[in-house]
């Protein structure tokens, strides 16, 4: 049976995780493809590894359903704005902005952009019940289908199909919101990428044990905590909460923030030491006499015999014969008074590292966030959205972890893009080249509010509109700048109706009852852009128009893609030329051709392959050859 690229019919809760186990363990599986966990079991112990036997999990109505959405195709085809992407400043960008439900952007990424993006920056609804979080989707699986796939009983498939269809906002809900998304997200992340993830009180709990559970417990940085508001909020019990935190995950291969550059400002060089500017510091530590008695004694200046005892609290950082070698090298300075504290000279040649550790106190480095609200209205003339970030919260993450001048951040709950208005201010300012994705949802905007009033349909206009005012602004304040400034837009759009026909009802009838000759121009690039981010090409690429006697093809790299209806006899002979010619045109090495196949007769899918066969024997050379439907 003849089925599309995108089939969901065999992906159950767990079956890219058996395949990933099959692909890298194939002795664990029996010649019937049963797991067999005792060989896996034997297969670790032989090298050491500790095993716990103390586990726990996070377990809610709604996971197995969760872990299935995972692992699902995209039910969608993604779309260019070809207006937008065509102007000269879009045209060359590697900045992306997705209009489309973010679980259906993710999948459609996760081939082109694994393990691609350094840095994940997410602002998630807080489930704070009045930020209209609900929970919804448009999967329609009936009680049995959900519990052969998910493998769960009827029972519990019945009652998850009722919530996820009731618009609930339980806690059950939002995990079921969040798992596939974050799981996901995981495979994007490059080995040394780090996920950022902004909540409050009402979710954190259940998010980092759901975050152990995705991005594994090891790989827990911090949960920062960002002020943000400085007049306390009227609350029954008293208390003001005024912080949120910012949960952060590694993917596993980080070797460390950047950290917070020192500041050398109270470093000097009065006295012309040839070590260089140098600051005073303590020559005491935090001990009692009792707990370090060699250090407890009382010092003597060799040069004025002044004695200075011991602080039987706090006594000499060092015993006798290292600080006898430290006056005698010149770094104690004793003070006129005894009753003074002698001191040591710690010199900036010296140090162990030019950087201080950040703390998770995000305090004072990050605006508030009136801040946000404020940029906003500067840009948009208005009050138009309310849960902007302060762009600090970006400028302060980012450069800590963006080393690479071409590293990809993310944000896939884009709001009013502040991610991206961050990264391009940060690009102007540090020189480097960073881009970005952005994705949100064109969830619709209240009638009632400034922000219709101003124009804005859909929260997804703001966020164009956003990234368009402050790239306008930075040109001119910045009128030499060559930056990437630009941005592609992708929508996600329904698919043809009929090409994800349910197999159920399939098995029963024509397999070949969609047909896909019938499809226009403008659905068939669709379908060119939606193959090239499966296939693994970067949506920001722009494919090479191939002419083969009047008919188009698409190319890119090594991949040739014959997507149009009218492919001629013609266009097979001037293919087989082309193909020959690689000597001359080395731009033009295929070694795989992906053809619709609805717009593929038999007679001409035969002499294709026929063709193809014969061409490869004379060259020996290997081109692969895929009907795709
Ligand atoms: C709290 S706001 C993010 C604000 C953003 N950090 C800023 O500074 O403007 C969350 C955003 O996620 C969007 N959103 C919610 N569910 C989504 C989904 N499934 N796909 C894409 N966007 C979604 C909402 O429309 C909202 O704009």
């Amino acid at each position: 049976m003849t089925k599309p690229f995108n089939d969901n019919s065999e992906v159950t809760a767990i079956s890219t995780q058996i395949e990933i186990l099959k692909k890298h363990f194939p002795q664990c599986f029996d010649k019937h493809g049963a797991f067999m966990p005792d060989k896996l079991q034997a297969l670790v112990s032989e090298h050491g590894t500790a095993f716990s036997k103390e586990s726990y999990s996070l377990n809610w109505l709604g996971k197995s359903y969760a872990r299935l959405l995972a692992n699902e195709n995209p039910l969608t085809f993604l779309s260019e704005d070809k207006v937008h992407n065509q102007k000269p400043e879009n045209k060359n960008t590697e900045n992306l902005l997705i209009k489309g439900d973010n679980l259906e952007v993710l999948k459609h990424l996760k081939s082109a952009y694994h393990e691609q993006i350094k840095m994940i920056y997410i602002d998630p609804p807080y489930n704070t019940g009045t930020d209209g979080f609900v929970y919804q989707d448009d999967r329609k699986f009936t009680v049995d289908e959900l519990s052969r796939l998910a493998g769960i009983e009827s029972d519990e498939a019945k009652r998850i199909l009722d919530f996820t269809q009731s618009k609930a906002n339980s806690h059950s809900a939002w995990l079921t919101f969040m798992y596939p998304r974050l799981y996901i997200a995981r495979e994007l992340l490059k080995d040394d990428g780090v996920i950022f993830i902004s909540i409050d009180d009402n979710e954190v709990a259940q998010l980092r044990v759901l975050c152990d559970e995705i991005f594994g417990e090891q790989n827990f940085i911090t949960e920062f905590i960002w002020k943000r508001r400085a007049s306390s909020a009227m609350a029954d019990n008293n208390v003001s909460t005024d912080h949120e935190y910012v949960i952060t995950y590694q993917k596993g291969g980080l070797k460390g923030f950047q950290g917070i550059e020192k500041d050398f400002k109270s470093y000097s060089n009065p006295d012309n030491d040839p070590r260089g500017s140098w600051v005073l510091g303590d020559l005491t530590v935090g001990m009692t006499a009792a707990m370090r008695p060699n250090q407890a004694y009382d010092l003597v200046d060799p040069k004025t015999g002044k004695i200075y005892p011991f602080n039987p609290n706090r006594v000499w950082a060092f015993i006798p014969q290292s600080m006898a070698k430290m006056i005698e090298e010149g770094r104690v300075i004793f003070p006129d008074d005894t009753d003074k504290r002698p001191m040591q000279k710690r010199f900036k040649a010296e140090l162990k590292g030019t950087y201080n550790p950040l703390s998770s106190l995000i305090i004072d480095k990050v605006g508030l966030n009136s801040e946000g609200t404020r940029q906003i209205q500067s840009l948009l003339g208005g009050n138009v959205f309310d849960y902007s970030k302060p762009a600090s919260l970006l400028t302060t993450l980012i450069p800590q972890l963006c080393i690479e001048s071409k590293d990809i951040i993310m944000d896939f709950f884009a709001g009013s893009g502040t991610t991206a208005h961050a990264v391009m201010d940060l690009n102007v300012e540090s020189k480097n080249n960073y881009s970005f994705i952005m994705v949100q949802l064109p969830e619709l905007i209240d009638k009632k509010t400034e922000a219709y009033k101003a124009g804005y349909k859909t929260i997804f206009d703001i966020t164009k509109a956003r990234i368009e005012k402050a790239a306008e602004k930075i040109k001119t304040e910045h009128p030499d700048y060559q930056g990437d400034l630009g941005f592609k837009i992708f929508e996600t759009v329904p698919m043809p109706e009929g090409y994800l026909v349910d197999h159920e009802i399939l098995k029963s009838t024509d397999p070949l009852f969609f047909n896909g000759s019938n499809l226009n121009n403008d659905q068939l690039d669709d379908l060119l852009t939606t193959w090239k981010v499966y296939d693994g090409i970067a949506l920001t690429v722009s494919l090479n128009l191939i002419d083969l006697a009047g008919y188009s093809a698409y190319q890119h790299q090594k991949i040739l893609y014959l997507i149009q209806s009218g492919f001629s006899h013609h266009a097979l002979v001037i293919l087989l030329q082309k193909l020959d010619d690689t000597d001359k045109d080395k731009a033009f090495d295929i070694e795989r051709l992906v053809l619709f196949a609805h717009n593929f007769d038999s007679k001409h899918q035969r002499e294709l392959k026929e063709a193809l066969t014969h061409y490869q024997n004379k060259k020996s050379k290997n081109i692969s050859v895929e009907f795709r439907y």
